[in-house]
């Protein structure tokens, strides 16, 4: 369901309506200059008692301030069911792309799991950086969802067991770009669009898409390019098996400040130094 058939199917309604609340204003607006006049042209003569005219003003005004509290209220109520109905809305978009991302995955033993992976050691390395609740769900939806541009690339050169020539490699490069043509259509996830962009830019700029340099490179896109490439050579592959533990560490120490940001790889090495069982081989 989308949002604007969830509005739809809320109606706030209020608790009197508009025109009635007009009514009683201009009646007791009435009702006042009615007293007023007679007070002034007709002093001796008492067809309304001050104290009923004040009764009746005071009743007028108290009611329709307890019928508006009761609307704004409602009105609260509704953007709360809103807000949820759209979280509820965005989880089930994200979750419908990750099941296409694993099942994608599952094709290719080689790759199984590497999403998952991908975000997990992402979210660790969040964790270490005291990142913000808000920043971590961006992290954990860009890492689930980093490679989704992969889909559009086929089989014969995702799945291919020996190395890519340069066209095949034109095309890999283009999967961040495909990525974010694929979420646009979602109009979510404006953060993890970005970081999904940019998780192949190199620290020294010579990444891609863009090739963003250092600091310019979204913290995001940073972590996930450590997650990533660590998978990859933790990883078995058709033309290689994973890469030691003192190989991926000695890999990673020797990309810092070219590939990866120094400090990224310094709070992931603490991490994969601590826990052994992450390393395959
Ligand atoms: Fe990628």
């Amino acid at each position: 369901m989308t949002l604007k058939e969830e509005q739809a199917k809320i109606q706030i309604k209020p608790s009197v309506t508009t025109n009635f609340k007009m009514a009683m204003v201009v009646l007791t607006f009435l009702i006042t200059c009615f007293h007023l006049l007679e007070v002034v042209y007709f002093p001796d003569v008492t067809l309304v008692s001050n104290e009923i005219l004040l009764g009746v003003v005071l009743f007028a005004i108290i009611y329709l301030w307890v019928q508006e509290v009761k609307d704004r209220r409602k009105v609260e109520v509704v953007n709360i069911e809103l807000l949820i109905s759209q979280e509820e809305l965005k989880e089930a978009n994200i979750g419908a792309m990750k099941a296409l991302i694993t099942g994608e995955e599952a094709r290719d033993p080689y790759i199984s799991g590497h999403s998952r992976r991908v975000t997990e050691y992402t979210m660790a390395i969040a964790d270490k950086l005291n990142m913000s609740e808000e920043e971590k769900k961006h992290m954990e939806y860009a890492g689930n969802l980093h490679d989704i541009g992969k889909i559009g690339i086929s089989d014969a050169i995702l799945h291919k067991a020996g190395k890519l020539d340069e066209d095949e490699w034109k095309i890999i490069k283009k999967h961040p770009e495909v990525g974010v043509g694929i979420l646009a259509s979602l109009k979510f996830l404006p953060e993890e669009k970005i970081l999904i962009r940019h998780h192949h830019e190199r620290y020294d700029g010579a990444g891609y898409p863009d090739g963003r340099k250092g600091e310019n490179i979204p913290l995001g896109s940073r972590i996930l390019a450590v997650a990533d490439s660590f998978d990859a050579m933790n990883s078995k592959r058709s033309y290689r098996p994973p890469l030691s533990k003192e190989k991926i560490i000695k890999e990673l120490e020797t990309a810092k400040g070219t590939q990866f940001d120094p400090k990224i790889v310094d709070v992931f090495l603490d991490i994969i130094k601590q826990d052994d069982s992450i390393f395959v081989k």
